[in-house]
């Protein structure tokens, strides 16, 4: 007689959440971290609006095909949202315990700076794996060239510019174009040089508006018979305090639009939907290698690992790339 000892291993369990403003390609990395994990022997939940969803055990459980046909869509199928009362001690610790009850081993968070935080203190807490994925229009993080998102709220930008400039050339106007990015100008940057701005306002580098009037005059004296001026939502006052400085100092009429959540919206481009496939598959890589309590980002073509503390202290200044292009092109 013999005896068989069978022993089934019970899969782990990887936790997967959105959350924080959407980004164009957040689906594509679902789908990416769903599919690398399920092959990986994982189970995997989908949490419902970010943080919101652990708070309120309110998720589903992903198979591969929960993630078919959503490559190209925009938003998010597990929804997002920004939690207040995860960031309490209580919150956090009320999220702790639905992870364990749940037997949650690892957490993959899509999401940007505000996300990151909230891991740092879920860390204090919870003694699971937390790897985060970069997903935000803003471009803001340190540790990536690029965040998900922010190539196609760059070309959505861009594309409304090349309308306005048709409406701007008509009229002779000036035409002041307001774009996202919090409290950094990076969207502004590649929007403006891409659709050929004769003025692009940051907050990291403050312009003087007097100066700025004197540049239009001059381009105006050369011939030129529109002007779009990109302002960063970061620059004090936006684009309509803009405004109202240049028409004290110019006799010029300025029009204002407030591009807004028209950026966060619409189907990924393809470098979006690649690099969030990309970075998804890196972070599960991350997850099964035994990393915790980093980013997974992309400097230079290369996968890097980066620790949350590091992601949030933000990107590089205007010193980038796109500063020396500015002064390349002497705009
Ligand atoms: O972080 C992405 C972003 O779209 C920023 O560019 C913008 O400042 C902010 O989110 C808007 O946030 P909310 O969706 O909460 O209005």
């Amino acid at each position: 007689m013999f005896a068989y000892s069978i022993s089934v291993q019970t899969p782990k369990i990887l936790g997967l959440m959105t959350s924080g403003g959407d980004a164009p390609g957040m689906n594509a990395a679902i789908r990416a971290i769903t599919r690398t994990a399920l092959g990986s022997g994982f189970r995997v939940l989908g949490f419902k609006r970010g943080y919101e969803g652990i708070l309120r055990e309110q998720f589903q459980e992903m198979d591969s095909r929960s993630v078919s046909n959503i490559l190209q869509r925009g938003g998010t199928i597990l929804k997002t949202a920004r939690s207040p009362v995860f960031m309490t001690n209580a919150g956090l610790k009320k999220a702790a315990g639905v992870l364990d009850r749940l037997g949650v081993d690892a957490m993959v968070l899509v999401g940007g700076d505000g996300t990151f935080h909230g891991a740092m203190d879920l860390e204090k807490f919870w003694k699971g794996q937390i790897i985060g994925v970069p997903g935000t229009i803003d471009n803001d993080l340190a540790g990536t060239d690029f965040t998900i998102g922010f190539d196609t709220a760059v070309n959505t930008a861009v594309e409304a510019i090349d309308k306005i400039r048709d409406t701007a050339d008509a009229h002779e106007r000036f035409f002041l174009v307001e774009v996202m990015g919090r409290h950094c100008g990076q969207i502004a940057l590649k929007v403006g040089i891409a659709g050929g701005a004769e003025e692009i306002l940051v907050p990291e580098r403050p312009s003087d508006i007097s100066d700025v009037c004197a540049r239009l005059r001059i381009g105006r004296n050369l011939g030129k018979t529109s002007s779009i001026i990109v302002v960063a939502e970061g620059v004090r006052g936006g684009a309509i305090r803009v405004a109202e400085q240049l028409k004290k100092l110019t006799q010029n009429e300025y029009r204002v639009v407030i591009l807004g959540y028209i950026q966060r919206g619409g189907n990924p481009t393809a470098s979006d939907r690649c690099l969030a496939t990309r970075l998804g598959v890196g972070a599960v890589k991350a997850i099964v290698g035994g990393e915790s309590g980093k980013m997974v980002g992309e400097v230079g073509g290369k996968m890097v690992l980066v620790p949350f503390s590091v992601a949030v202290k933000g990107k590089r200044k205007v010193e980038s790339l796109y500063a020396q292009m500015l002064k390349y092109l002497n705009l």
